[in-house]
């Protein structure tokens, strides 16, 4: 593997991207790819992958854990700080020492991650949709879409669909949930009570989603939180959690590859279908395929002592023994 100094340019034409830089990390991008150099080296993924795959930190404000962009680049995130890494969890990269991480103030880094994405998205491409829900990312630079990236994240108060709350979604059910039951629940609150008790449909509301691979908090209940969302084709990134979390597969089948957190090393693959719940250990990371668009419900636990209670060997990478 030949190596660069970060100070010549990857891309050499103007395409009308600029370059981003922070640390010792610089990324340039060109028609088809994000070049990434760095102290030692120099790394590329495909641009519709690297920007799908920087709207999902940037939306996630770095998730819970690791965010795998591929089996090299990736952040972890620390809750205040954040490290960006190229091979700190590729067993080659790690053993060969060719693995670089810096750590930066997570409002800094999120600074520069948010000016790129602005900067890269042309007006055709949404990085939230599916691939056969947006146009294509690639070529010189053309406008922006300002309005893909900057979605308002939506949160009920206590309910959707209360009144004074959060309505419910009138854009249209998404193509391929059209089969999904849609009516609506019936109510019948003792008098008195008709303000306090309230049910809605709720695939009717998820599946009026138009982003993929986005989970909304639906409930939060102290540190439990059910995150809904829609899913189709992959995942952008290879997700290492840093706590246990659960899958609830409420429509259609996923497809994850599950790896060993730390080296990448394949550990199982998981098809879950409608009805199959999941719990994914705390020591891996996992990728999911969706060949149809389906409804998955992510539970998580928002609980800031576990990363480091894992950490110690306290608690089982794992929830349950059978
Ligand atoms: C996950 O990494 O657990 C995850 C992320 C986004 C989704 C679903 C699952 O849409
Ligand atoms: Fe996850």
């Amino acid at each position: 593997m030949s190596t660069v100094a970060t100070a010549s340019p990857a891309v050499s034409r103007d395409l009308g991207y600029k370059t981003h830089s922070i640390g010792g990390f610089r990324f340039e991008r060109d028609e088809y790819f994000a070049h990434i150099t760095y102290p030692g080296g120099r790394h590329l993924m495909p641009i519709d992958a690297f920007l799908r795959a920087l709207m999902r930190d940037v939306a996630w404000g770095f998730f819970y854990g690791t965010v795998n962009w591929d089996d090299v680049l990736g952040t972890v995130n620390h809750y205040g700080t954040v490290d960006l890494f190229i091979g700190l969890f590729n067993e080659a990269y790690r053993g060969s020492n060719k693995h670089y991480v810096e750590t930066f103030e997570s409002k800094d880094l999120k600074k520069v991650f948010d000016a790129m994405l602005e900067d890269w998205t042309n007006e055709d491409f949404d990085p939230f949709a599916a691939p056969d829900e947006t146009g294509k990312p690639y070529g010189p630079k053309k406008g922006s879409n300002l309005k893909a990236i900057k979605r308002e994240r939506l949160v009920a108060n206590r309910m959707v669909g209360l009144p004074g709350d959060l309505g419910y979604r009138t854009n249209p059910l998404n193509r391929q949930l059209s089969d999904m039951p849609t009516d609506k629940p019936e109510i019948h609150a003792e008098p008195g009570f008709e303000k306090d008790v309230h049910a809605y449909n709720f695939l009717d509301y998820i599946g009026r989603s138009d982003v993929t691979w986005n989970p909304s908090v639906v409930s939060c209940v102290k540190d439990s939180q059910f995150c809904a969302t829609t899913e189709e084709n992959i995942l952008p990134i290879f997700h290492g959690n840093d706590r246990v979390e659960w899958f609830v597969q409420v429509t259609d089948e996923i497809i994850w590859d599950i790896a060993d957190g730390r080296t990448g090393k394949p550990r199982a693959k998981v098809v879950m279908k409608a009805g199959d719940v999941a719990a994914m250990p705390a020591d891996i990371r996992h990728k999911g395929y969706s060949p149809k668009r389906s409804i998955l419900i992510v539970w998580e636990n928002n609980d800031g002592s576990l990363p480091e209670r894992y950490k110690k060997g306290e608690l089982k990478p794992y929830p349950v023994e059978f």
